[in-house]
């Protein structure tokens, strides 16, 4: 007998022990008689075929669902979230590094008013010369209206000269400070068209009248661009006009206070 014809025995011996109850409810019979062909043909012949043929049944219906299985390992990173509101504000810092030096201020950085008298209860560097009234001397050159903003600084005035006893004890101070080589502005002015007083914080502007020392011999004051008076040293300090942008030394004047 052929090897071939010794197979087809087989499996037909196979089909008739086994495999007839099967066929037609087995799927895919013609592979699976394949693979069983294959194992008779491993077996040998004098071994009795024991029917260890297994086809597969009917595929069942799906089981149950599993217990869930253990938790997995962490995710990747997510990307950046947004930024979050502002946080509460912070302890106050240390103070910081001490400033520039300033500006100077309207009347400089020195005390250019020098003692003539008793300070009485005048504001500090002023002097008490006649009841009442406070004078300072102010030893520094500055043009008219500069001289206004130092003695307006210090809340007081350039000098308004209302009587002569006031020229007379304002000339023998000037002397005895030993300052009679200086002119000294005051505060009569025609900077809007008439001669009057510098107006302040102590004083409204009024007129020069009717108290005038002006130079009279010398034609004064002139109607010209010189619209500033000052106490003249070259004629016993009596009023000169001059150009307001000249600098020459200044007197403030203050209520006491
Ligand atoms: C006074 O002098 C100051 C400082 O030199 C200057 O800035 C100002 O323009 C002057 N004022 C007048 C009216 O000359």
């Amino acid at each position: 007998m052929s090897s071939i014809s010794i197979h087809a025995l087989l499996v037909l011996i196979l089909l008739q022990k086994c495999s007839l109850v099967n066929m037609g409810r087995c799927p895919n019979l013609e592979a699976k008689l394949k693979a069983a062909e294959k194992k008779i043909h491993d077996l040998t012949f004098n071994r009795q075929c024991n029917c260890q043929c297994s086809f597969d049944g009917i595929v069942g219906s799906v089981g149950p669902q599993g217990p869930i299985g253990p938790q997995g390992p962490p995710g990747p990173q997510g990307p950046p979230g947004r930024p979050g509101p502002p946080g509460p504000q912070g302890p106050v810092g240390e103070p910081g590094p001490q400033g520039h030096t300033g500006e100077m201020g309207p009347c400089g950085t020195q005390d250019h008013a020098k003692p003539v008298g008793p300070q009485g209860t005048c504001p500090e560097g002023f002097w008490e010369l006649s009841d009442n009234t406070c004078y300072r001397f102010n030893l520094v050159l500055k043009n008219w209206s500069d001289a206004l903003a130092c003695c307006k600084s210090l809340d007081a005035n350039l000098v308004a000269i209302e009587t002569a006893e006031e020229q007379t004890m304002l000339v023998q101070k000037i002397i005895s400070m030993g300052e009679n080589n200086h002119d000294f502005w005051i505060g009569g002015n025609e900077l809007d068209g008439a001669w009057k007083w510098s107006g302040g914080l102590q004083w409204a502007a009024k007129p020069l009248a009717p108290y005038t020392s002006w130079d009279s011999s010398l034609g004064q004051p002139q109607r010209n661009l010189e619209k500033c008076a000052f106490m003249n040293k070259a004629r016993w300090h009596k009023w000169h006009d001059a150009p307001c942008v000249q600098d020459r030394f200044f007197i403030c004047e203050a209520h006491s206070v």
